[in-house]
């Protein structure tokens, strides 16, 4: 059975990744700092599947502790997901973000060259685009100065992969995510924002839910066909598997080059009114918005190009956005407090 090491493994997307690992028949380990998730995840994971992960509370910052781990523990393949992700935070606490999230990658991949370990998959972002100039967005888009310190994280994780697997002859891919949302079906896991939500469906759950007074819409402005911002929400469930698909590529050495990198959506762009009206129709009731301004640092309009991921990683979404708001929806109802 190949042991997979999945980094921020407790957090919404790792924790869906880890289900979908263990359905697949791998033996995970989780590595967590538990900076951004709840320990509790791990029980829930291990109710849907029957399967307690093993677990290691460690901070990647920390160079001893990870050396210490892979001195005495093999691994097949790691998932890095273990990142801060804040858009508006990483502003204001750039360093912040550069040694956690380059920090922790660069020791990891240290590791990976003194241990002759292989298979990394990165999690990357669509916000290495910025504003494409072309939709639907394929990978041959140019990368282009990030708007955040958090994208800029991304971008400069990335080259520092392929530097990496060049240098020492290992083989990585990175996923570049669209916009995760939705829970699993079990309502068992789901995004679980610590404090006021940053992310569009979060605050659009828990205004419906009766936390938030009212939704503000960042904008109806944009060039796009209603004035609200378009994007591509992909259910979290869907990009787990993507994960999966990519690793066995790399397991099963099909990959052409020793970086790779995918866009992973659903090709499909819904703008914020409407995911509303969609979520009103689940719901049955109107949710409470009104129009702002625009938020700083966002772009009008990004959805995916999925040919490559389809194409090379032999993986599609099965999921709607229905089905995801409808999933969002029933794991905020689980979480009222
Ligand atoms: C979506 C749309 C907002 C909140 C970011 C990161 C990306 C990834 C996902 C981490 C935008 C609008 C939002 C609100 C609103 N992060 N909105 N009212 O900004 O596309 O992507 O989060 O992995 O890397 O860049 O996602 O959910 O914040 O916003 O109108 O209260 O909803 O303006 O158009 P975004 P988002």
């Amino acid at each position: 059975m190949k042991r997979i090491l999945v980094t921020g493994g407790l957090g919404f997307i790792g924790s869906h990744t880890v289900v979908e690992l263990q359905n697949e028949g791998f033996e995970v380990v989780i590595i967590d700092d538990l900076s951004n998730s709840t320990i509790g995840v791990l029980d829930k994971i291990t109710e849907i599947t029957g399967i307690q992960p093993a677990f290691h509370q460690i901070d990647l910052k920390n160079k001893k502790e990870v050396k210490k781990f892979f001195d005495t523990t093999t691994v097949d393949g790691i998932i890095h997901f273990a990142a801060f992700k804040a858009v508006g935070e990483s502003m204001h606490k750039p360093l912040d973000y550069y040694e956690n999230n380059l920090g922790s990658l660069v020791y990891l991949l240290q590791q990976m060259r003194d241990h002759k370990l292989d298979n990394f998959i990165f999690s990357s972002s669509c916000t290495v685009y910025g504003q494409a100039d072309e939709l639907p967005i394929t990978e041959k888009a140019p990368v282009k100065t990030a708007e955040s310190v958090y994208g800029n994280t991304k971008q400069i994780g990335e080259e520092i992969i392929k530097d990496t697997c060049k240098a020492y002859n290992l083989n990585s891919i990175a996923l570049r995510y669209f916009n995760p949302i939705g829970a699993h079906p079990s309502v068992k896991i789901g995004e679980l924002p610590i404090g006021v939500p940053q992310n569009l469906i979060p605050y659009v759950t828990q205004t419906a839910a009766g936390i938030r007074k009212e939704l503000s819409v960042f904008g109806d402005d944009y060039d796009t066909k209603d004035g609200t911002a378009v994007r591509d929400y992909i259910h979290v469930v869907d990009l787990a598997k993507a994960h999966i698909a990519a690793l066995q590529r790399l397991i099963k050495k099909n990959n052409t080059k020793s970086f790779e990198f995918f866009n992973v959506g659903t090709g499909k762009g819904s703008s914020v009114l409407e995911v509303i009206k969609a979520f009103e129709k689940i719901t049955g009731k109107p949710l409470n918005y009104k129009i702002v301004g625009r938020r700083e640092g966002d772009i009008t309009a990004a959805f995916a190009d999925t040919t490559n991921a389809n194409k090379e990683l032999n993986w599609k979404t099965e999921k709607s956005l229905e089905e995801a708001l409808e999933a969002a929806w029933k794991w905020q109802q689980q979480n009222e407090i």
